[in-house]
């Protein structure tokens, strides 16, 4: 009889041959994770990389806070800063002459944008401009016309939006803004029922996102020029209209932005010594002007021979604005940036120094004329009459009538508006029949394609 097998070798056997198959496939496991980790750490990496090439960073960002820091030399910012045209950006806001501003202007393809941006570089100061070149309101051709002519005097606008924090602080980190114009805005009375957040977005978290970057990443602090409206006025029966007027009871929601604007803009003037300066806009006409306004939309529906609708109030009285010429709003705006006084405020939003400038001031022409009126005058330079259609005014956020004191402005900065509304008009179509190619025949009130 032989001897029984050995089974406690077997079994060491088995327990060896087990503990090598555990140790491979942990070398295996282990071997694999590395190769996975390697793998997905490179696509991170590529991934990070076609995204930065494809979305520089200050345009990209939205709602991120602003930087508190000023200091030119941060890595963190030069890093950002490699996707601005920063040396195009110093160009433009450079002041051509001596002790010249240099002037950040929001809403710089806008109407009145456009026109501010030009006087300022003709006498020689530093333009920066900023648009988001929005379609809300009316065509952006014409915004990116005026864009165009502006690139023709050598004045810069970004493609931004002014809730794009990140870039406003990196714009002020980086050039020493002595002010900002700010007209960025949703503009419009009627198609704030349509489009509420529109205004929202732009007057109220665009205007905050402006002062915040400017309290905090600018050094030195700019002083701040921007539009409030005539509209705040909303329901007011004081005439004409004079900046110590209550102006709690706003007809629109357009109003009802501007008027917290002003708030706000005393909240940041009291907490962080910005220099404010406020202007009220009474319905500004001219060249290049905006076509979702009265004057500009009868003009296109007289030539086209189709009907235009005038208010009447609902007492029966003519509807009438203060309608002001560009070029006297233009020498408004210019006369605010010239008296503002510097801001107080430290870098970085530390306490300010001291009390810093708050004001606000009617830019009007101080004599209102009825909608009808402003109808009869362009039937004369158009050689067309208007087919006219007279309804009672609809309570859509429109007030019966607008007249500015203007006596504030005189006195601070010399305000005086120069022009009727028959010369302005007579300007407006000029430019409005070149635009278009639109030939007039005055003497028989046939029109033609030029
Ligand atoms: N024209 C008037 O009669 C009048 C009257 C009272 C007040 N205002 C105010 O004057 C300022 C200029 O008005 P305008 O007539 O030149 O209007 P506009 O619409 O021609 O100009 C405003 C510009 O701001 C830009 N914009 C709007 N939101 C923006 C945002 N979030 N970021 C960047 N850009 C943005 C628009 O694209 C536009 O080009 C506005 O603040 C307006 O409310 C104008």
């Amino acid at each position: 009889m032989g001897s029984p097998p050995d089974t406690s070798k077997t079994s060491k056997l088995e327990r060896y041959n087990s503990y090598l198959r555990r140790l491979n496939s942990a070398k295996l496991i282990s071997a694999s994770s590395k190769l996975l980790f390697r793998f997905t750490l490179l696509a991170t990496i590529l991934l990070i990389v076609l995204l930065t090439l494809h979305y520089p960073v200050p345009f990209l960002s939205h709602s991120s806070h602003p930087s508190s820091s000023s200091s030119f030399t941060s890595p963190h910012r030069s890093l950002l800063s490699s996707s601005l045209p920063l040396e195009s950006i110093r160009r433009s806001a450079t002041p051509s002459r001596s002790n010249g501003l240099s002037v950040l202007v929001t809403g710089a393809a806008g109407f009145v944008g456009t026109h501010c941006s030009l006087a300022l570089n003709k006498r020689g100061d530093g333009v920066l401009g900023l648009d988001n070149f929005n379609s809300h309101l009316y065509d952006p051709s014409l915004k990116r016309h005026r864009q165009s002519l502006l690139a023709s005097h050598s004045i810069l606008v970004l493609d931004a939006d002014i809730n794009d924090s990140r870039l406003l602080s990196l714009l002020f980190a980086s050039f020493p803004f002595s002010h900002v114009l700010h007209l960025a805005a949703q503009a419009g009375v009627r198609y704030a029922a349509k489009n509420p957040h529109s205004y929202i977005h732009s007057n109220v978290a665009g205007l905050v996102t402006l002062f915040e970057s400017a309290a905090k990443a600018a050094d030195p602090q700019p002083a701040i020029v921007w539009a409030s409206s005539s509209s705040v006025y909303g329901l007011n029966k004081n005439s004409p209209f004079s900046e110590s007027h209550t102006t709690d009871r706003p007809a629109s929601l357009y109003a009802a932005t501007k008027k917290a604007g002003e708030a706000i803009a005393h909240t940041y003037n009291h907490i962080y010594g910005l220099s404010i300066t406020g202007l009220r806009f009474f319905t500004v006409y001219g060249p290049m002007g905006r076509p979702d306004m009265a004057y500009f939309f009868f003009t296109k529906a007289i030539l086209a021979g189709k009907p235009i609708t005038i208010f009447r109030s609902p007492d029966g009285k003519d509807v009438a604005r203060d309608f002001t010429y560009i070029d006297d709003v233009v020498k408004g705006c210019l006369g605010a940036l010239d008296t503002a006084k510097p801001s107080t405020g430290r870098p970085g939003g530390g306490p300010k120094t001291g009390p810093a400038q708050l004001r606000i001031y009617n830019l009007g022409n101080t004599s209102p004329v009825p909608v009808a009126k402003l109808v009869s005058i362009l039937e004369k330079l158009l050689g067309t009459k208007a087919k006219k259609n007279i309804i009672t005014m609809p309570s859509n956020g429109d007030v019966p009538f607008t007249h500015a004191n203007v006596s504030l402005a005189a006195k601070d900065f010399g305000y005086r508006p120069t022009t009727n509304l028959s010369s302005g008009l007579s300007k407006f179509v000029n430019w409005y029949v070149n635009y278009y190619g639109i030939k007039l025949k005055t003497s028989t009130g046939a029109t033609e394609a030029a």
